[in-house]
């Protein structure tokens, strides 16, 4: 669906972003900003002279944004399959028939100053988008892990806990996070065996989004300044504005 409204002489407002892809990514960056200020507190809090119960408060906390932030996202992914056609996988992902000499093009009118409008994510924005959401699937699918594995919560928590109590119902009913009065040494010692490549990958992953995050910000700002769309406030109002149609208007993303 496209709506196509007059804003200026020159300018042609068409609709790039349908409402969930917005609400999406306004959520999203929300539950990232949390995420990472609170992961930071987690990550410093020798530094910060954070007592043990404060540890657990924080880690709760992360763990509360956490589940909003993995089913807004599980959310996206599902759109991709089944909402319109430029919230696509075929429109995010750099697959599909063309792409390569697309982002040739695209590269090449960007050396010369001059890059084809894209209604869509451009072919370079589609790296970025790829690897954004590459990110953000690993910090929920390791985040969801260390939820188990440090706080016992959902949805592996049970299995954890029954996992370092070798499922005695006693050492069950006292097992606190953060304490190891009530859990079976060997199998605990085993649990954090089997936890250390998440918390590593967790964090890993958490640097490469803050570099991902900055690259992002000032493409979408440099693109904004050169090209004059609206690509800021389309993640609004959902419009974005040409003075010509849209290299990919003239070819939907179904089209492969
Ligand atoms: C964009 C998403 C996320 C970011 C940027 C992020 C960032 C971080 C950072 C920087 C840490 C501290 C480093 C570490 O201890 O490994 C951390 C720890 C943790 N995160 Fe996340 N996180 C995200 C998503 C999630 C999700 C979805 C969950 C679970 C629902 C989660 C659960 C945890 C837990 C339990 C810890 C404590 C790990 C530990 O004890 O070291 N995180 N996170």
């Amino acid at each position: 669906m496209r709506s196509k409204d007059e804003v200026s002489s020159k300018r042609v407002a068409y609709l790039a972003w349908d409402r969930t892809t917005r609400w999406f990514h306004w959520i999203n960056l929300l539950c990232v900003l949390a995420l990472v200020v609170l992961g930071l507190a987690i990550l410093n809090e020798k530094s910060f002279g954070v007592s043990a119960d404060g540890k657990i408060l924080l880690k709760t906390l992360h763990v509360y944004v956490g589940y909003v932030f993995t089913i807004n996202l599980t959310w996206r992914l599902t759109w991709a399959f089944v909402g319109s056609s430029r919230a696509r996988w075929l429109a995010l992902l750099p697959i599909g028939r063309g792409y390569t000499e697309a982002l040739r093009q695209y590269v090449r009118g960007l050396w010369q100053g001059a890059p084809p409008g894209y209604l869509g994510h451009n072919p370079l924005g589609r790296l970025m988008v790829t690897a954004l959401l590459l990110v953000l699937a690993t910090q929920a699918v390791t985040g969801l892990v260390l939820a188990g594995t440090d706080l016992y919560k959902p949805p592996f928590g049970g299995i954890i806990a029954e996992w370092v109590t070798n499922g005695d119902p006693e050492k069950l009913a006292n097992l606190t996070p953060g304490s190891k009065d009530a859990v079976d040494p060997v199998a605990y010692d085993e649990m954090r065996s089997f936890r250390k490549p998440f918390v590593t990958t967790h964090e890993y992953s958490f640097y490469t989004l803050i570099v991902l995050i900055l690259v992002h910000v000032a493409a979408v700002v440099i693109t904004e300044i050169r090209e004059k769309n609206s690509l800021v406030s389309a993640m609004l109002s959902g419009e974005k504005t040409f003075t010509e149609a849209p290299i990919d208007e003239l070819e939907p993303p179904d089209s492969g």
